[in-house]
């Protein structure tokens, strides 16, 4: 049996903004193999583009130049339904600032990924109850977001990105708004569910702890990415 396509692949991912007539190179042709069940940190300056590279690895953006695969399909032959349903389907996101829609509660938030996913009403129901339960906020599951705390909010947040059990997670800072304890709970969550579920991570980060915890490290600059081998 011939082995499984990594989760994710970049060819020569170049990325370029114009603004006022000027050119700014902010990926300037990146390699890089994650496979899978991997727990990968990418770190960087702020502005080094490590948010650009998640979004392109995630088809919330396409490249200037090159090819992304995914699960060894090329992004690069999706059209816009095919990204979305690959989105839907196939990648967990979790952003800096929770991202929770603020007029759905709790409950109705993590529900919303698996009925996108048709998964049956009752079916979404139970196995959100569960997961929040899980979490130690089932009690809270009829709250709407903004009256949960900051590190509660992240928590249902990657509980929401993990719920539909994508094989591939993009993390883009997903603690960086959090104090350092309430940071360390909800990375260990991240990690727990990622091993369980063996889903492939991929974390943009400035936590030399968090980067520490993972597998393999990158570190992007001046649109290069090289792994830092340790
Ligand atoms: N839509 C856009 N148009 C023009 N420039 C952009 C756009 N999006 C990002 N950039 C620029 O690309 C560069 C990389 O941005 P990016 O958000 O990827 O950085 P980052 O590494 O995630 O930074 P941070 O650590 O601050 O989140 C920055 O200089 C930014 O200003
Ligand atoms: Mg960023």
């Amino acid at each position: 049996m011939s082995s499984p396509p990594p989760a994710a692949e970049l060819h020569q991912v170049v990325k370029h903004y114009e603004e006022h007539g000027q050119r700014q190179v902010v990926l300037a042709g990146i390699d890089m193999v994650v496979h899978r069940g991997e727990m990968v940190a990418v770190v960087g300056r702020s502005g080094s583009g490590k948010s650009t590279l998640l979004n392109l690895i995630g088809a919330l953006d396409e490249p200037s130049a090159g090819e992304i695969f995914i699960a060894g399909s090329s992004l690069n032959r999706l059209d816009e339904t095919g990204r979305a349903r690959l989105r839907r389907e196939r990648i967990g996101f979790i952003f800096q600032f929770f991202n929770l829609i603020p007029t759905l509660t709790i409950a109705e938030n993590l529900r919303l990924p698996l009925e996108l996913n048709k998964l049956g009403a009752a079916a979404a129901s139970d196995r959100a109850a569960s997961w929040l339960d899980a979490i130690g906020l089932g009690h809270r599951a009829a709250s709407f977001p903004e009256t949960l705390s900051g590190g509660e909010q992240q928590r249902v947040a990657v509980v929401r990105a993990l719920l539909h059990e994508p094989p591939l997670l993009l993390a883009d800072e997903p603690t960086g708004n959090l104090d350092a304890d309430t940071a360390a709970s909800v990375l260990e969550l991240l990690e727990r569910l990622c091993r369980d579920s063996n889903s492939t991570l991929i974390i943009a980060t400035h936590s030399n702890e968090q980067a520490s915890r993972c597998d393999r490290l990158f570190h992007i600059d001046h649109g290069f990415l090289t792994e830092v081998m340790r």
